[in-house]
């Protein structure tokens, strides 16, 4: 069973109202109301479809998150049954201080296809489609995984290029990628961008790794699947409360590696539309009247493209 191409449309909107709806908010250092309307925006409007809809990717449980709560039902209940990801401000410091990558996302899938990630977070590794699906792992050490690529892409290691979160726990990674003299492409922040950085060659990354949220894994992994990208997660678990938490959520193998097959499986639509201007998408701009969106959509099996829409400005 596919999902109807219609939601393409459908999602396109939500979140380009989303970016819109934050977009007062852009370097106002307001991180809590800019990701409340962006919130507030999506979740009235995912009412609005003719659906069954259930979010496992939101803002948190129900007792710390009145919108967009895991396991909320959304839409008029009339429709399919869907699965929703949702990050409605992916790089929410982006967005407070007018920094360029910022993002209104989504992702679905029909019911029971979509992984139901806990907050927490995952170690993630994603290559280039033309990287043999083998030629890396999460297990594999640094260099062999470099090496794998130099090898597979007939390139040298210093023509190599990895994107990874600027990140102190990424220190060793670094240190090892520095000694192996390739390109490393750090990022402050948004590591769903970073990650979904490897699906074109314009982008000129062959590698995404390290650690980042786990609910931003599940995003990337349903883009990248539509590019038939490799991508593979594992849950990094620091407390008892996220070792409980998970354990509600159904993971009984904590130290499970994931294939993307197993967090995103079927027919699946995807759509991230700039706040800020970033590598992927530009962000929200107001030309003749009207606000300007750009997402990037793409449906397994589909479409993968860059959308334009014009939207009324807001009262
Ligand atoms: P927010 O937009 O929720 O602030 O997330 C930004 C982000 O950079 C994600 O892209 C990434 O997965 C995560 O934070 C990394 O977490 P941390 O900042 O704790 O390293």
């Amino acid at each position: 069973m596919r999902l109807d191409k219609e939601l393409i449309d459908k999602l396109v909107n939500i979140t380009s109202n989303a970016s819109v709806s934050c977009y007062k908010y852009i370097g106002k250092n307001d991180k809590i109301n800019a990701d409340k309307a962006a919130t507030d925006s999506m979740r009235v409007n995912l009412n609005k479809l003719d659906i069954c809809g259930k979010v496992v990717i939101g803002e948190g449980e129900l007792d710390e998150a009145p919108m967009l709560y895991i396991g909320e039902k959304l839409g008029t209940g009339k429709g399919p049954h869907i699965d929703i990801a949702v990050d409605p401000v992916e790089g929410t410091n982006f967005l407070a201080k007018n920094l360029p990558g910022a993002l209104s996302v989504i992702a679905i899938t029909l019911k029971g296809n979509l992984f139901n990630a806990p907050e927490t977070y995952m170690n993630k590794i994603a290559v280039r489609k033309d990287v043999p699906y083998d030629a890396i792992d999460l297990d594999f050490s640094v260099e062999k995984n470099i090496k794998n690529i130099a090898d597979a892409l007939n390139k040298n290691l210093n023509d190599i290029r990895v994107c990874i979160l600027d990140r102190p726990r990424h220190k060793e990674i670094i240190n090892k990628l520095n000694n192996l003299k390739v390109n490393i492409k750090l990022i402050t922040d948004g590591d769903v961008s970073g990650a979904l950085l490897v699906t074109n060659k314009k982008y000129k990354v062959d590698l995404f790794l390290g650690i980042g949220g786990g609910p931003e894994g599940v995003l990337a992994a349903s883009a990248l699947d539509a590019f038939n990208c490799k991508f593979q997660g594992r849950f990094i678990f620091k407390s008892d409360e996220d070792i409980n938490r998970a354990k509600k959520m159904g993971i009984k193998n904590l130290d499970k590696k994931y294939e993307l097959s197993e967090i995103v499986r079927g027919d699946s639509i995807f759509c991230a539309t700039g706040i800020t201007s970033g590598d992927l998408v530009n962000g929200v701009k107001i030309d003749n009247g009207k606000f300007i969106t750009e997402t990037l959509v793409t449906h397994k099996n589909s479409t993968s493209n860059i959308v334009k829409k014009e939207l009324p400005l807001l009262d």
